[in-house]
């Protein structure tokens, strides 16, 4: 089953059925496994989410109700059951940060994504967001891309972070 088209216009829509049965399959079909499971297809499926007929596909594959694995996706907040960016820019909201001025930060990606915190670029590389302390205070503020911890930011050096992204698609 592949998305329906104008369902989503994103990454989305070539990451299939069998590619979510082949990530079940890599973790035995084992239920213990199923965070790991939705992390492997949210992190595959170049829209940083796991869509709702992907979420039946799991269930039905390894013999739990929809429900559980719905349980799980709105437990964690990593998780989204909606197509974002490729990348998500996380900008730290926790107080360390914030007395550092992580509002300038965001404004620093506003201006270089061209977009608002919370929205996605129109080419779907991009959705800026804030996170919570992601135990790098030292450097404050701070921005998170997928592993990758930025800190001591300036408008040069997020244009350069943006950039060295953008050139890897
Ligand atoms: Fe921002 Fe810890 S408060 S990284």
């Amino acid at each position: 089953m592949t998305v329906q088209p104008g369902q989503c216009n994103c990454a989305a829509e070539s990451f299939t059925e069998r590619d979510v049965v082949a990530i079940v399959e890599k973790y035995g079909r084992e239920q213990d496994q199923l965070l790991a499971m939705l992390l492997d297809i949210q992190e595959a499926s170049g829209s940083s989410c796991v869509l709702r007929e992907w979420a039946a596909i799991v269930a039905r594959e390894i013999g739990l109700p929809l429900s559980k694995v719905f349980e799980v996706l709105t437990f964690y907040s990593m998780f989204s059951t909606e197509p974002r960016g490729r990348y998500l820019v996380e900008i730290c909201k926790s107080a360390p940060c914030k007395m550092c001025k992580s509002d300038e930060v965001v404004a620093m990606f506003e201006k270089e994504l061209g977009i608002k915190l919370g929205k996605t670029t129109p080419d779907k590389l991009f959705t800026l967001m804030h996170t919570s302390c992601v135990g790098a205070c030292d450097i404050g503020p701070v921005a998170k891309i997928g592993e990758d911890v930025y800190g001591d930011l300036t408008p040069e050096k997020v244009s350069e972070i943006v950039n060295s992204y953008r050139e890897k698609n």
